[in-house]
């Protein structure tokens, strides 16, 4: 099946970077674009601060540093969660906490994270916590929220995966102490690399822009990344919607898929990076939907296995193996598809039914 280009072939792209390449902003380390984009992402996610820095990744290490996780000091991460989450905590000297995820959002659970806090101070010394939205599906962030509030818990809000989402009337991204989005390959919004770091408290702002600026920015993104997420940026609703409507008619249209996903449990407005759906044969049904030329594959490998010596847990962790062992992503360039494509993207989806 043909589904929409990835990355964009939009000729406003070209149009943009050219703009750039125009003005001798290519060759400048600050010009119009960069500082066009820090200013509509501040904007739209309505945050004082934003920098922008060479990776998500980066992005969740600075997060973790600039509210002032400390060698020794636990934070608690989703043991199903991008793996460089739990890197960026020990590249700090920091110990990554476990957590289970909730059943119907592939996040952190809010009452696993219960447990913790009322641990702490007995058994864990916990710093922060990082909550991804993963897939396109927002975490329970409001009560995540609540409860480092309640616990003094600095919130990291990994919003890589879904700029542009709302939650409750606020954007992904504002809910943390940080947010941080990225502009990876795979993302949404896409130039190759980049990422950028949000926040609206002045001191968090302030560390951050102490360790990057040397006086030259350490972790930028370039002019002609920017240039390139400008248009993006103003599709980005419109994409969100088109991709949001295929969610719906594969929901709609395919029984094996809604029975798969989120044990049955409704899941809360949703914006879809990938979808995620579950499949208890998943090397067998991803071959099978392959041959029918849709984009799959599998989703993280879960942590619940981590060492030990590397990590604490908060109980078993079954939801995250479960996700680990069964959870299939369709990729972000079949949601795209719309019309005749789409119609005969659910119907390939139907027919590979497992059951
Ligand atoms: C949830 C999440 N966090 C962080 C990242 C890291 O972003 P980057 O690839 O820009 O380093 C990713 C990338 O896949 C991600 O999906």
């Amino acid at each position: 099946m043909m589904f929409p280009a990835w990355p964009p072939q939009w000729p406003e792209i070209t149009e943009s970077i050219l703009r750039s390449v125009r003005r001798g902003d290519w060759g400048r380390y600050r010009g119009e674009a960069t500082a066009a984009l820090q200013e509509q992402i501040a904007q739209q996610v309505g945050c004082r601060h934003v920098r922008l820095v060479s990776s998500g990744s980066l992005g969740v290490e600075l997060a973790l540093r600039a509210v002032g996780v400390a060698p020794g000091q636990q934070v608690a991460l989703c043991g199903y969660d991008y793996p460089g989450n739990f890197r960026a905590i020990e590249l700090l000297g920091a110990r990554p906490v476990l957590v289970d995820a909730d059943p119907t959002s592939h996040s952190i659970d809010p009452q696993a994270l219960q447990r913790l806090w009322q641990d702490a101070g007995t058994k864990h010394a916990v710093k922060a916590v990082v909550v991804s939205h993963l897939y396109g599906v927002p975490a329970p962030i409001r009560r995540l929220r609540e409860l480092c509030d309640h616990a003094d818990w600095a919130l990291i809000e990994d919003a890589c995966q879904t700029p542009g989402m709302q939650i409750d009337g606020r954007p992904a991204g504002a809910w943390g102490d940080v947010g941080v989005f990225s502009f990876g390959g795979s993302k949404p919004l896409t130039a190759g690399n980049g990422g950028a770091v949000l926040t609206d408290r002045d001191p968090i702002a302030s560390r951050l822009n102490a360790w990057l600026d040397r006086p030259s920015d350490s972790a930028p993104m370039s002019e002609l990344q920017a240039a390139a997420l400008l248009p993006q940026l103003d599709r980005l609703a419109e994409c969100n919607q088109i991709r949001s409507e295929t969610v719906s008619a594969i929901t709609a249209g395919v029984d094996w898929i809604r029975q798969a996903t989120a044990d049955g449990q409704p899941t809360p407005p949703a914006t879809f990076y990938k979808f995620a759906f579950l499949c208890e044969r998943r090397d067998a049904m991803l071959e099978t939907l392959r041959r029918a030329g849709l984009p799959v594959g599998p989703g993280y490998r879960s942590m619940h296995r981590s060492s030990d010596r590397r990590c604490d847990k908060v109980g078993p962790l079954d939801r995250c193996r479960l996700l680990g062992e069964q959870l299939c992503l369709l990729d972000h360039s079949a949601l795209l598809a719309t019309g005749p494509l789409r119609t005969q993207l659910v119907q390939r989806l139907s027919e590979a039914s497992p059951y």
